[in-house]
């Protein structure tokens, strides 16, 4: 057995050399020249990434001594640029470090969260935000952020939901290589650029029944189709780092998949950057039941081309003695500490090592202005009953609810350099700036989670005073994000009694729903006249709101996820397959007679309480104004193997506002070898119709659109007949058909 897998072991680092012999550039030879002084034990230390301590004795002689190629979380310049300097200055190779933090929707200014973002559609703003908060953090000496989270994520219990781009494998592809441009720039070497991670390598977001770091089982054609295309094109894009997901996958932990980690990721994409662990993901392997202690957990994580040990030990403790037993070869070794070194060659940092002294570039006017924009177009109007909203700018309002002034939680998880929101305005702050309007104010309730009654009544008895109510509801930043997954998504505490209560007093009624997930929120948008929902929006998302609420900006965020009626429904997603028996009849539980018969209430595919549909569609989003969608047309109805298809659609804005509307482009694959999904996004356009005008979205389909991961897991378009439709969601328009040959 042993000899088995020093055999494995050493064919494995000599498979990894393989797939690296690419004629060598500068750097590779200075790469090679480094490692060839470098002992095995300063190997391994470039291969341990040590969580921050300050600078404690400890983390300084650890730096000094060559055991530590990175450190996370420390972010005060001062110590970042003194580790700094014993790493380079007093260390025997002068190796530098590189530091890093989860930099995950800004550092000081802050973004939406990475579900809002996704809600604007716009990969613009959201490559604006993510430069600046490379700007922001690389000046506290920060140069890798662990983000974009790409994984595609269906399930909206799951807390972590709050940190992806949503459910679309199309959606979140674009919006992670617009990220990553956004913290990396074209040069690495950039003083102000981040090196990018994509993460989790793979699968997390289908973490079973939505439970974090839950099990994952998902056949490798559905895996090629949904889940790796955005970090196969973060690959593309020059991501410069990747991190193994925390789940097992088919029975294997990423930390130690061989499949994932070697055959598709460098061999398949051929990827040269760094792959890091999750935070002590190698020591979970034992847990998980897949290693029989850390020093097993080593062995097969570094087997498994696990570049660093992310707070895990398992490398530090264990790897010079598995090299020494020669059950991981040298070769494995040098090829993780090649992808180390050249991260930081490419950052830069052999050069230029230290934070540069400067005045801090935090909260730039420029960048409240990114952060505003990226609030204001994440916001989705979900209902506009009788034109309810904008507001009249003169009117007396009472602003109520446990979200109308709560900075810290309109910053959303993950924001571990401004968790109490400093700087955040907040849109009670916001409203009050306003000009002619008079705000009343009573919050009802302290925190989303109250069941106070007292509060109610008093925001009652103010709400019999003003013209209109704007109820900010929704969850507080604790209840979405890593480890924060909820079975139940309707609104916690007593929010909803008192949205009840506002109702009953007859006044208009807007809803806003603040929150880092979908909530089945469809009780209280029929109580409200309208709902703007948007996920928590960081330091702008009050100036934002207010514009939006008084008709000084126009909502344009389409749901990068689709929305459940009941929590039940999860995982509900557009991008399903028809079944044999697709709902029809769709029968109440209520409407069935005492003693019905078994099929008299038919059998298709829906629930009792729920329906067949959910309460909102992924694409979903109203404005101020309307938009009348033409019907496709296509330029030929004949799509041959080396063609291409243009698809154009006329949108006319038939309101009386400005406004943008997002387009959407969705096909699907009518018969096909493995059932296909009812419909998928292809491409989507957004763009600035003005009042009374038509504009003409154009879209390109070539066979790659088409195509799908076979049995044989090939990936190609099979020839048959397709649907196609521009649209202003997944769920409306009329499709039109064409062949593919
Ligand atoms: C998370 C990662 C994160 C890491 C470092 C882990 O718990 O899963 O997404 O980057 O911690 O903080």
């Amino acid at each position: 057995m042993k000899l088995l897998r020093n055999v494995l072991a050493v064919g494995m680092g000599a498979l990894l050399l393989g797939s690296c012999a690419k004629p060598k550039d500068a750097m590779e030879v200075k790469i090679d020249r480094l490692l060839s002084q470098m002992t095995l034990e300063e190997k391994i230390g470039q291969m341990n990434q040590l969580s921050g301590a300050g600078l404690s004795d400890d983390m300084k002689n650890q730096v000094r001594d060559g055991k530590v190629g990175s450190i996370l979380n420390e972010v005060d310049v001062d110590v970042v640029n003194e580790l700094q300097r014993i790493a380079v200055e007093e260390s025997r190779l002068g190796i530098p470090l590189v530091f890093a933090r989860d930099v995950i929707h800004g550092f000081k200014t802050v973004m939406p969260i990475p579900l809002g973002q996704a809600a604007t559609w716009n990969p613009a703003v959201v490559e604006a935000g993510a430069r600046v908060a490379a700007e922001e953090a690389s000046a506290a000496g920060v140069r890798w952020t662990f983000s974009p989270m790409i994984d595609v994520s269906r399930d909206p219990r799951w807390g972590r939901i709050a940190e992806s781009y949503g459910e679309d494998t199309y959606l979140s592809t674009v919006m992670g290589v617009a990220t990553v441009r956004g913290y990396q720039t074209d040069d690495l070497a950039d003083p102000t650029a981040v090196a990018a991670c994509a993460k989790h390598f793979c699968g997390y977001g289908a973490a079973e029944s939505g439970r974090d770091y839950n099990t994952t089982w998902i056949p490798e054609a559905q895996l090629r189709d949904v889940y790796f295309p955005p970090f196969q094109a973060a690959a593309e894009a020059g991501c410069a780092t990747f991190m193994c997901s925390f789940n097992d996958i088919n029975g294997v932990p990423s930390s130690g998949s061989k499949f994932l980690n070697i055959d598709v990721l460098r061999n398949e994409w051929d990827y040269d950057g760094l792959l890091v662990s999750d935070w002590a993901s190698i020591q979970q392997m034992v847990p998980h039941g897949f290693c029989a202690d850390l020093k097993d957990a080593a062995y097969k994580a570094a087997n498994a081309a696990v570049d660093m040990d992310m707070a895990g030990y398992a490398y530090t403790s264990h790897l010079k003695e598995l090299v020494e037993e020669g059950r991981v070869s040298e070769a494995v070794v040098d090829e993780a500490v090649r992808n180390i070194l050249r991260l930081k060659f490419r950052l830069g940092l052999f050069d230029n090592p230290y934070a540069p002294k400067q005045d801090h570039p935090y909260y730039k006017e420029e960048s409240l202005q990114t952060a505003k924009q990226a609030a204001e177009e994440s916001a989705v109007l979900l209902k506009n009953e009788g034109n309810a909203l904008p507001l009249d700018g003169g009117c007396t309002l009472l602003v109520t609810g446990p979200l109308a002034d709560s900075p810290r939680d309109q910053m959303g998880t993950w924001c571990f350099d401004n968790a109490e929101g400093e700087r955040a305005v907040t849109p009670l702050q916001a409203l009050r700036q306003v000009n002619g309007l008079r705000v009343m104010y009573e919050p009802g309730l302290a925190y989303s989670r109250d069941r106070s009654q007292a509060g109610i009544r008093r925001a009652v008895q103010a709400a019999r005073r003003a013209d209109a109510v704007v109820c900010f509801v929704g969850e507080e930043a604790i209840l979405s994000g890593e480890g924060k997954c909820r079975a139940d998504l309707s609104l916690p505490g007593a929010q909803t009694e008192l949205i009840c209560a506002l109702a009953a007093t007859g006044k208009p009624l807007v809803l806003v729903v603040m929150a880092g997930r979908p909530l089945t929120i469809g009780t209280e948008v029929q109580l409200a006249d309208a709902v703007l929902f948007q996920f928590h929006a960081g330091t702008m998302a009050g100036p934002a709101l207010a514009d939006l609420l008084l008709g000084k900006a126009v909502p344009s965020g389409k749901l990068p996820v689709t929305f459940p009626t009941m929590a039940g429904q999860a995982p509900v997603y557009y991008a399903h397959k028809n079944t044999g028996r697709p709902p029809v009849d769709v029968a109440h539980i209520d409407s069935i007679p005492v003693g019905a018969p078994q099929f008299s209430v038919g059998a298709s595919s829906y629930y009792l309480d729920a329906g067949g549909w959910p309460l909102f569609p992924f694409g979903y989003g109203l404005s101020y104004t309307t938009f009348e969608y033409g019907e496709p047309h296509l330029s030929t109805d004949l799509l041959t193997e080396s063609g291409t298809l243009t698809v154009t659609c006329d949108i006319t804005n038939t309101g009386i506002y400005d406004a943008y509307e997002t387009a959407q482009l969705y096909t699907r694959d009518l018969v096909a070898s493995l059932c296909q999904p009812v419909r998928q996004l292809r491409g989507f356009e957004k763009v600035l119709i003005p009042a009374g005008e038509t504009r003409t979205v154009t879209f390109e389909l070539t066979p790659d659109d088409l195509a799908f991961c076979h049995a044989d897991l090939r990936t190609y378009a099979e020839p048959g007949e397709f649907q196609v439709w521009v649209s202003t969601d997944s769920q409306s328009g009329k499709p039109v058909t064409f062949e593919y040959e």
